[in-house]
């Protein structure tokens, strides 16, 4: 089943939201879900890149056309943040996650940065893929037990028009 690469719209906030609470680890002290209103908002004024199944095909537990996901928004400094990337588990290892990312960065004009879980070996595989390095780790960047790595991409080469 091939999904398109999307702009989210302003109905897709809720099936984001949902697929949000179901990606990532299942114990409630691992994770912090963004709110439903956040994921509204930046299906406005973020990148919010949607992998959206095809109108034929069965809606996923929880997250109905919404396979995964990407947002990306400005910061003060001169780097984008790339919140977070994520694919719906039963969609996973069939290269949306590679496909949005490469959407992502097609779209960034500037440096990109993000933060990962050091023992997310899924996520930091694929971001060296597209060549993110390791800038930092910091220990305790959110409740004491959740360390992350700061990563960062260059950016759109320069000798690229
Ligand atoms: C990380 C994630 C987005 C990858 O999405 P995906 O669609 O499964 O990824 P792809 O099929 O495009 O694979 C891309 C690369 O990811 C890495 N990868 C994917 N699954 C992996 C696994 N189980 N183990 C190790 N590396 C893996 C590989 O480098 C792979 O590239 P390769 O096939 O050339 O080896 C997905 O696993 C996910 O949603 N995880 C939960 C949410 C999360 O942790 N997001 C990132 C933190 S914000």
């Amino acid at each position: 089943m091939t999904c398109t690469i999307e702009a989210a719209t302003d109905r897709d906030y809720l099936n984001v939201a949902a697929l949000d609470r179901i990606s990532w680890p299942t114990a409630p002290d691992l994770f912090i879900p963004d709110g439903e209103h956040i994921w509204r908002i930046w299906c406005d004024l973020a990148t919010l890149l949607v992998a959206r199944q095809p109108g034929d095909a069965d809606p996923l537990p929880e997250s109905g056309n919404i396979a995964g996901g990407l947002v990306m928004f400005p910061t003060t400094t001169d780097e984008l943040c790339l919140h977070k990337i994520m694919v719906h588990p039963n969609c996973r290892g069939a290269g949306i996650g590679t496909r949005l990312m490469q959407a992502g960065l097609e779209a960034a004009t500037t440096p990109v940065l993000l933060t990962v879980d050091p023992s997310n070996d899924a996520a930091v595989s694929l971001y060296r893929n597209f060549g993110f390095s390791i800038r930092e780790r910091i220990d305790g960047f959110y409740r004491p037990h959740e360390d992350r790595l700061i990563m960062v991409h260059p950016g759109p080469d320069p000798a690229t028009p």
